[in-house]
């Protein structure tokens, strides 16, 4: 596919998976080692955006030329995204985000003391994606591009649909996880979903491929 510049455009990408303390040592997490975030921001720079990437809790190399800022929570990374999202043109949401988190984080390490196992008690985290698409609806820039994943183990497209339409966002890269596929794995398969109609097929190729043919879809949305 054709590889249109990002000279001069601002893009902002989310990776890793949150991680929500549950004490000074314990917490709820993902297996997200946010190698397709880091690959969206290598071949963000490559085409001469200027890249902001937003990681939480990887353990890969900063990529060249992009300004890193490193989050641990789903509440920290909404407001590093908040605060980053009014000068992006494109924003890619590959993040692997709590839905939930424990409702007390205990100030010491939560002891076994003999009684019956603690409950944990979760509560819901804001959705980055939607309220980054919400903040573009009402504070622009209109013609921002948004880009979210659904990873799932049981892909549907009329599933995928509806979620692209409840986050408001642009695209969605749906994708399958789990018996090898998605998290982790070497490569994977992907569908391209547009909030316009249109759906791109991408053909089990690399992270590094998905990336390309994402920013070339979103490129060619921006004016
Ligand atoms: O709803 P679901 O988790 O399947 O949506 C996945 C998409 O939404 C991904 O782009 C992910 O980064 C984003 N997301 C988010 N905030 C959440 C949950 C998911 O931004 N709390």
């Amino acid at each position: 596919e054709e590889s249109l510049s990002l000279a001069g455009r601002t893009v902002l990408i989310s990776a890793g998976g949150t991680r929500e303390e549950l004490d000074p040592v314990r917490f709820l997490g993902n297996w997200s080692t946010g190698r397709q975030g880091y690959a969206f921001a290598r071949a963000a720079v490559a085409r001469g955006a200027v890249v902001t990437l937003v990681a939480a809790n990887t353990e890969l190399p900063d990529p060249a030329g992009a300004k890193v800022v490193r989050v641990v929570s789903a509440r920290d990374m909404d407001a590093a995204m908040l605060a980053e999202a009014p000068g992006a043109d494109v924003i890619v949401m590959t993040a692997a985000v709590a839905d939930f988190r424990p409702v007390v984080r205990a100030e010491a390490k939560i002891k076994k003391d003999g009684a019956l196992p603690p409950p944990i008690e979760l509560t819901e985290n804001p959705d980055i994606l939607a309220g980054l698409s919400r903040r573009r609806a009402e504070r622009g820039p209109a013609g921002q591009v948004i880009v979210g994943f659904a990873a799932e183990t049981d892909p549907s497209l009329d599933a995928a649909r509806s979620k692209l339409a409840r986050k408001g966002c642009d695209l969605l890269v749906l994708n399958r996880v789990g018996d090898g596929e998605g998290f982790g794995a070497a490569d994977n398969e992907w569908v391209v979903l547009a909030a316009d109609g249109g759906a791109t097929p991408v053909p089990r190729r690399s992270k590094d491929a998905l990336a390309e043919v994402v920013l070339s879809l979103a490129a060619a949305r921006l004016s």
